[in-house]
């Protein structure tokens, strides 16, 4: 299964499932783009030293969001993606894409949704928030995009302990290395064809092996 990558930051969820390609964790896979809206991103640098094709498509670039559209279209069916992973990709996706891969485009984010999700609510902020509310537990989730930021059906959710005095950093340290290990597993689950969505109330199924 091609599965296109798209991210703005450093890319350390890009490495984790690189990793589980390695370890033969997840199979049947090959990430056939990558591509982020920040020249400077890290992933780029890993998709290059991975000899992935990477892509810097920005709205800077393009002369209208259609045109942006319009390439980010064309590059995701170039390289005949299947499904797109979002791995800290701080740009709304817009609707034709959305469309164009309905219940193929899959987020992590890092709370466990739908709490704690929604504009704004990105990198520490999140962890803010949480420990703010005096939540117990945190933890990541995956879940299908739809047309509102983190609110598509949820796929995969873990969840880690909040601890006294935890802190916005100690909390996103632990939240990631879940996000590492739950992020693989949605995207196998799909390679296997396992995930099914129910047209009516649009919630997801996963199918037995
Ligand atoms: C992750 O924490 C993810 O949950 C959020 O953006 C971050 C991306 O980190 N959406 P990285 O670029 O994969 O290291």
């Amino acid at each position: 299964m091609n599965v296109a990558v798209l991210g703005s930051g450093r890319g350390s969820n890009l490495q984790a499932i690189l990793e589980s390609l390695q370890q033969g964790a997840l199979t049947d896979v090959r990430i056939c783009a990558v591509i982020s809206n920040n020249s400077g991103a890290g992933i780029l640098e890993i998709a290059k030293q991975n000899s992935i094709p990477s892509f810097h498509i920005s709205q800077k670039q393009c002369a209208s969001d259609d045109q942006l559209n319009d390439r980010l279209l064309s590059t995701l069916s170039q390289f005949g993606t299947e499904l797109v992973v979002l791995a800290g990709y701080m740009k709304r996706l817009d609707r034709r894409i959305i469309e164009r891969y309905r219940d193929r485009v899959l987020n992590i984010h890092p709370a466990l949704l739908p709490r704690h999700g929604g504009e704004g609510l990105y990198g520490m902020h999140v962890h803010e928030a949480v420990i703010r509310a005096g939540e117990k537990e945190s933890g990541a989730t995956v879940h299908l995009v739809d047309e509102e930021y983190d609110h598509g059906p949820i796929v995969l959710q873990r969840t880690v302990p909040v601890a006294d005095g935890e802190t916005p950093e100690s909390l996103a340290t632990k939240v990631l290395e879940i996000e590492h290990q739950l992020l693989p597993e949605a995207i196998q689950l799909f390679a296997e064809g396992r995930i099914t969505v129910n047209e009516k109330t649009h919630q997801v199924a996963i199918q037995p092996l």
